[in-house]
């Protein structure tokens, strides 16, 4: 396989840590905080999926907006009496979301990427975020003159795993798919950009079984360094 000449880093769970809102929503919700963050995740993915596959672009939500109605189905879940009461929750809701916006990045990822781009490799984003999110999140993580191209689904306004997104890759870099690396802590992700054609790097941060549908990744590894050692 040729070395890649580009490296697109999926966003969330990936460079930015999901799971850090668990600590604010503990604080909200004691008790249940994890089992919110893990609701919330789910459900953000479920719903990007569901839109996509639709087929009706008039279904089409920001992934801001996708994050919301997620993050209000898993309260929800959560409380049942905020079915009905949904004002009583909507501040916690809010004070959610803005942490969202804020999200950690996770602390290996700036010499990873400094260390790629001395090499002269393009380092990106692929993401299902929207513009706006992957801008506020990369510069409160500092990241900001890192990471170009920023590519986001709201460019075809279709999610992961959809081709038309994987596809925007290869019209940002210019590179053909083979010369790149797509990076993603998430396996399904990692799986759909294998079936697209990228060389692919999976982050198993949880330690978990890769997805059983008779694919695997390029290479995997426990944490961003991993990309260091792939070269
Ligand atoms: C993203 C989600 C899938 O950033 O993590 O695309």
């Amino acid at each position: 396989m040729p070395k890649p000449q580009a490296v697109l880093f999926d966003a969330y769970g990936t460079l930015f840590d999901v799971y850090s809102v668990g600590l604010r929503a503990e604080q909200l919700f004691p008790g249940r905080g994890a089992r919110l963050a893990v609701l919330w995740r789910d459900r953000q993915i479920d719903y990007s999926r569901l839109v996509t596959m639709s087929g009706d672009p008039a279904r089409y939500l920001s992934f801001w907006d996708i994050t919301e109605r997620a993050l209000r189905y898993a309260i929800q879940a959560i409380v049942p009496q905020a079915v009905d009461d949904w004002a009583t929750y909507a501040d916690a809701a809010a004070s959610l979301m803005n942490q969202y916006r804020h999200l950690s990045a996770y602390p290996e990822n700036r010499e990873v990427i400094q260390a790629l781009r001395s090499q002269g490799i393009t380092t990106g984003i692929l993401s299902n975020g929207d513009p706006e999110m992957l801008g506020i999140a990369l510069r409160s993580a500092g990241l900001d003159s890192l990471i170009d191209p920023v590519i986001s689904a709201d460019a075809v306004r279709q999610y992961k795993i959809a081709p038309s997104l994987y596809a925007l890759g290869e019209q940002a870099t210019g590179l053909a798919r083979a010369q790149i690396l797509f990076v993603s802590s998430n396996a399904w992700d990692v799986l759909g950009a294998t079936w697209f054609g990228y060389q692919t790097l999976w982050i198993n941060r949880a330690n978990l079984p890769f997805e059983q549908l008779d694919t695997q990744p390029t290479a995997s590894g426990t944490n961003l360094r991993a990309v260091l050692d792939f070269f």
